[in-house]
């Protein structure tokens, strides 16, 4: 019978891919209980053997009492086979599995896969003589590079560049390490599936045993690492980089040139690849409030406003429009309004991964709803909320197309502001209420707010 299958979580996987390849040497496996609980509690496996982090797996109860499972990738494809030897609870429906792992085939999911060697290749590729290796988990520049090829100089050794990859989004941070590479004559780049640092002693010493499994005699490591398992060579202080990372994003949003030195070239332009400024960075502008609050009105004034400018690439999914196209078919209940605003969200958060600004407004009334497409939003660029406040009273009186009216009268249940919730933003980065105020006004208002925020630049309108 075919072993029941099932997909381990982004960081057990990259786990998995080191178990595998023999960076995780000496483990063979998922460690059981015992050794578990000794790692938490010594950092060492039940045998004494130093080993600083629990590599350990969870499965629905349901799988854990199988003898084996086919462990697969996050489109099914098989990866390893692993022989159950022990489950035990680890709460909310699942159980640790312990046991060794075997290979069923090559890894084959994620990006720069090339870069992904196994401990033998890079052996290899290294050949015999001194090996210093770094975890470069964020990039290098001119100071870093200059530290980096003096100690390995001065140890006459080759250097090993671990890039940890254990996470989604890690591209930027491989190319700009690979671009750093260039600098650093006979370094060898591999991406290392390390999930993402924490910042942990743990986690350091976890890079160290890998650095060792991959060759390295020596590693090149800010903190002391006792327990390593090869000599920690210490950074020199010139090494450490000219600019804060607050600094240098706050160059990178403006654009502005970074200091002479300070990076090499290639490693800056995988920088502002990654952190465009911000006049064109993407953005999403969600305007929320109730129906008859101006929101329509102003957020058409802003992408007007955008299309006449005519520097930024913009897209409007007004609430109205959008029920009539994107969520054709859903009604006004919590569930519907939720998986209408999701939908605005996530299309939103595409135009904005492309660079563009998308203006939405939708009436938006549950802040758990506005927080995930803020969420969705600044995975992709960044997220501003305008909430347009003009009172119950006033949109009422002005009732444009009845509907308060009809609701008032009993023929609308489960209208906003009538019967149904408006949970007033907490979060809100611009509020307007346009009861009294020219829209003209109030769309100046929001648009010197994203020139302030520097999402716009200062360049006038041309005037006809
Ligand atoms: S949301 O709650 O899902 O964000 P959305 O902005 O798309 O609402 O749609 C609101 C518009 O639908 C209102 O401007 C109004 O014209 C119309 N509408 C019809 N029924 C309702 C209702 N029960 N509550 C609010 N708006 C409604």
């Amino acid at each position: 019978m075919d072993a029941a299958s099932w997909t381990p979580d982004d960081a057990e996987r990259a786990d998995l891919e080191l178990l595998l390849s023999g960076a995780f040497s000496p483990l063979q496996g998922f460690l059981d209980r015992a050794d578990t609980e000794s790692v938490r509690a010594t950092g060492r496996l039940a045998d004494g053997t130093e080993w600083p982090v629990p590599v350990v797996l969870q499965v629905p109860d349901e799988l854990a009492g199988a003898p084996a499972l086919t462990l697969t990738d996050p489109e099914g494809a098989p990866l390893a086979r692993l022989a159950i030897t022990e489950a035990w609870p680890a709460g909310r429906g699942r159980q640790f599995v312990a046991g060794p792992v075997a290979a069923l085939a090559e890894p084959a999911y994620g990006t720069f896969r090339s870069l992904h060697l196994t401990p033998a290749q890079v052996r290899e590729q290294l050949g015999s003589g001194p090996v210093l290796a770094t975890v470069a988990g964020t990039p290098l520049h001119c100071a870093g590079i200059a530290g980096l090829r003096a100690a390995a100089e001065c140890l006459d050794a080759r250097t090993l560049l671990l890039i940890p990859t254990g996470t989604s989004g890690d591209e930027p941070l491989v190319r700009a390490v690979l671009a750093a590479a260039a600098e650093l004559p006979g370094a060898v780049p591999v991406a290392v599936a390390l999930r993402s640092p924490d910042g942990s002693a743990a986690h350091a010493l976890l890079g160290a045993h890998v650095a060792a499994a991959y060759g390295a005699t020596h590693l090149l490591a800010a903190a002391g690492l006792p327990g390593a398992p090869l000599p920690v060579v210490p950074p020199t202080p010139a090494a450490q980089p000219a600019l804060s990372d607050e600094a240098l994003n706050a160059l990178l949003d403006a654009g502005a040139p970074l200091p002479a030195g300070f990076t090499p070239a290639a490693v800056e332009r995988e920088l502002r690849r990654t952190r465009r400024p911000l006049t064109r960075r993407g953005l999403v502008v969600l305007f929320t409030g109730l129906s008859g609050s101006g929101k329509s009105t102003l957020a058409r004034g802003l992408h007007d406003t955008l299309l006449e400018r005519g520097d930024r690439t913009t897209t409007l999914l007004d609430g109205d429009v959008v029920r009539r196209m994107l969520s054709a078919g859903l009604g006004f209940s919590r569930a519907d309004r939720d998986l209408n605003i999701t939908r605005i969200g996530y299309v939103a958060a595409e135009a904005a991964r492309h660079g563009g600004v998308a203006i939405c407004a939708p009436i938006a009334p549950y802040a758990s709803t506005r927080a995930a497409v803020r969420a969705m939003a600044e995975a992709a660029g960044d997220f501003v909320l305008v909430w347009v406040s003009t009172p119950l009273e006033r949109c009422e009186a002005r009732d444009r197309k009845g509907l308060y009216a009809r609701a008032r009268a009993g023929g609308l249940p489960g209208f906003t502001g009538i019967d149904d919730p408006y949970e007033e933003p907490l979060d809100a980065d611009v509020v307007i209420d346009t009861s009294d105020r020219p829209i003209g006004d109030c769309v100046a208002e929001v648009v010197t707010f994203l020139r302030h925020g520097g999402w716009l630049s200062d360049q006038t309108a041309v005037t006809p």
